[in-house]
């Protein structure tokens, strides 16, 4: 039976026969013997197959070449060599599927050249998995993406499958991709001869969610804690390095949570997954800090021993408006803060993680509640370091009266929310919830600076490709 690289790594059993299969990283040696490296993803690390040349000449080698697939059988055995405790003797090298090293496009560059860029490799999506780089941060995705159940599994929150196909707009703001069924040719009209999209989806018309939070809501009103963890997409023209058109989101929803409960949430939560991450993937984050951010370490472990700063919107701007740093956009009251004043807050005035709360109401979606003082809403956004808004979240408004009158005011369409309303008909209660966006978690964790490269397949305007 085939073992992974990773438990061949990790055995205290040598001297025994084993079979490994993966992919060749690099090949090199003399005619006394040759060194393989093979890669099976299953760690970042490479397994050494040690091949006598008397065994191997030359013409049994000539497919071993950077990028294929090769079975190895041999023995386990102590290794002499510098850079691995163990390596396999090999007595049998089967390629089970050749690569032409001349055209394959992630080779290994000699000393002294650069290796293939970041921005290379997104334009071969389908094979950056095969480098260094992807599989410690796919792995961690994974290892994130697990430990996210985890954390809520042993708290009693229950997973929540939300629809992706909707006829709502969760936020509001208008940012949807249209799901249609009509057909190309003789599509319905309406009276003034135009296609009827509201017939789009077997006549009703629909959309990709945005949000899995009303759906959520629902169920935190029945189950009492859950959590949804799916696609979210958002159809705006964003060509930054932190958007993505199709990205992860988990929503966690909690009924008779305030906001004071959802931050203490928040805040434990990016605590543990963090932790969960150097405790689970420590090769993955060597390797990424060592390779392109000498501080990622540093600034993981720093998050977990530091308590979060919590001030509001207001004392925000306050703090911004006396800053000595020329702005490029300015800070006003009432405005939406730009990443350059995000980025100030955390970076150079607190320089730590904040929680910012309380923001003017109108900049704020409907269904946040409303303060005392009727022009702030019990908003929380957490901030991160070289990331922004990492969560956004709220406590929502339980009561029907003021949830309609922000509807009505923000143009939100109650006739089509009527099932969401009804959560305030029957048995309404206090409760929160927030939104994490997964790949600005995964950025953060893995100190990788662009968010398409920590998605395997990113979407984002004219990128569909693959
Ligand atoms: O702040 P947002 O829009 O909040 C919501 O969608 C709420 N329904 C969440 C809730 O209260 N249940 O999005 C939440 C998070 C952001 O803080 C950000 O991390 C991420 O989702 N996000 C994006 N990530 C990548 N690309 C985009 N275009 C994103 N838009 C939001
Ligand atoms: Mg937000």
């Amino acid at each position: 039976r085939r073992s992974s690289v990773e438990a061949l790594l990790t055995s205290q059993e040598l001297d025994r026969e084993v079979l490994v299969k993966g992919w060749v990283r690099t090949r090199r040696g003399n005619k006394y013997v040759q060194f393989i490296a093979v890669n099976d993803g299953s760690t970042i690390n490479n397994l050494q197959v040690v091949a006598d040349a008397e065994k191997f000449p030359e013409e049994t080698l000539k497919d071993v070449t950077t990028g294929s697939c090769v079975s190895v059988k041999g023995r386990l055995v102590a290794s002499q060599g510098k850079g691995q405790t163990v390596e396999v003797q090999a007595t049998e090298i089967e390629v089970l599927g050749k690569t032409d090293p001349e055209v394959y496009p992630i080779q290994r560059r000699g000393a002294g050249q650069q290796g293939i860029s970041l921005e290379e490799l997104r334009k071969i999506a389908h094979l950056r998995p095969r480098t260094n780089t992807f599989g410690a941060v796919l792995r961690l995705r994974h290892t994130l993406a697990f430990g996210i159940h985890q954390y809520f599994n042993d708290r009693g929150f229950f997973y929540v499958h939300t629809p992706i196909i909707t006829g709502s707009d969760a936020e509001g703001a208008g940012q949807m991709f249209r799901v249609t069924t009509l057909p190309d040719q003789n599509p319905p009209l309406t009276e003034d001869g135009k296609v009827d999209y509201s017939q789009d989806f077997f006549g009703k018309s629909t959309n990709l969610t945005v949000s899995g939070q009303l759906e959520g809501e629902l169920a935190a009103m029945a189950l009492g804690q859950i959590y949804t963890f799916g696609p979210t997409f958002r159809a705006e023209n964003s060509n930054t390095p932190r958007h993505l058109a199709e990205f992860w989101m988990i929503e966690p929803e909690m009924a008779f949570y305030e906001l004071e409960d959802n931050m203490d949430l928040a805040e434990d939560f990016l605590k543990y997954l963090v932790r969960y991450a150097l405790e689970r993937c420590p090769a993955d984050l060597q390797f990424l800090n060592d390779t392109y951010d000498k501080e990622l370490l540093n600034r993981l472990r720093f998050v977990i021993d530091n308590d979060f700063q919590r001030l509001t919107y207001t004392e925000a701007v306050d703090i911004l408006k006396s800053a000595k740093q020329k702005f490029e956009f300015p800070v006003d009251w009432g405005t939406d803060l730009q990443s350059e004043h995000e980025r100030y807050l955390v970076e150079k005035h607190f320089k730590k993680p904040v929680i910012l709360t309380n923001y003017p109401k109108d900049i704020k979606a409907f269904y946040m509640k409303l303060d005392e003082d009727g022009r702030t809403v019990r908003a929380m956004d957490v901030l991160f370091p070289g990331i922004g808004e990492i969560i956004g979240g709220s406590q929502r408004e339980e009561s029907l009266e003021k949830l309609e009158q922000r509807m009505q005011e923000m143009h939100v369409p109650a006739e089509e929310l009527w099932w969401y309303l009804d959560t305030r008909r029957f048995g309404t209660a206090p409760h929160a919830g927030f939104g994490l966006g997964f790949e600005r978690l995964v950025l953060f964790v893995t100190g990788m600076t662009n968010i398409r490269d920590v998605i395997p397949f990113p979407r984002f305007p004219k990128n569909a490709e693959f």
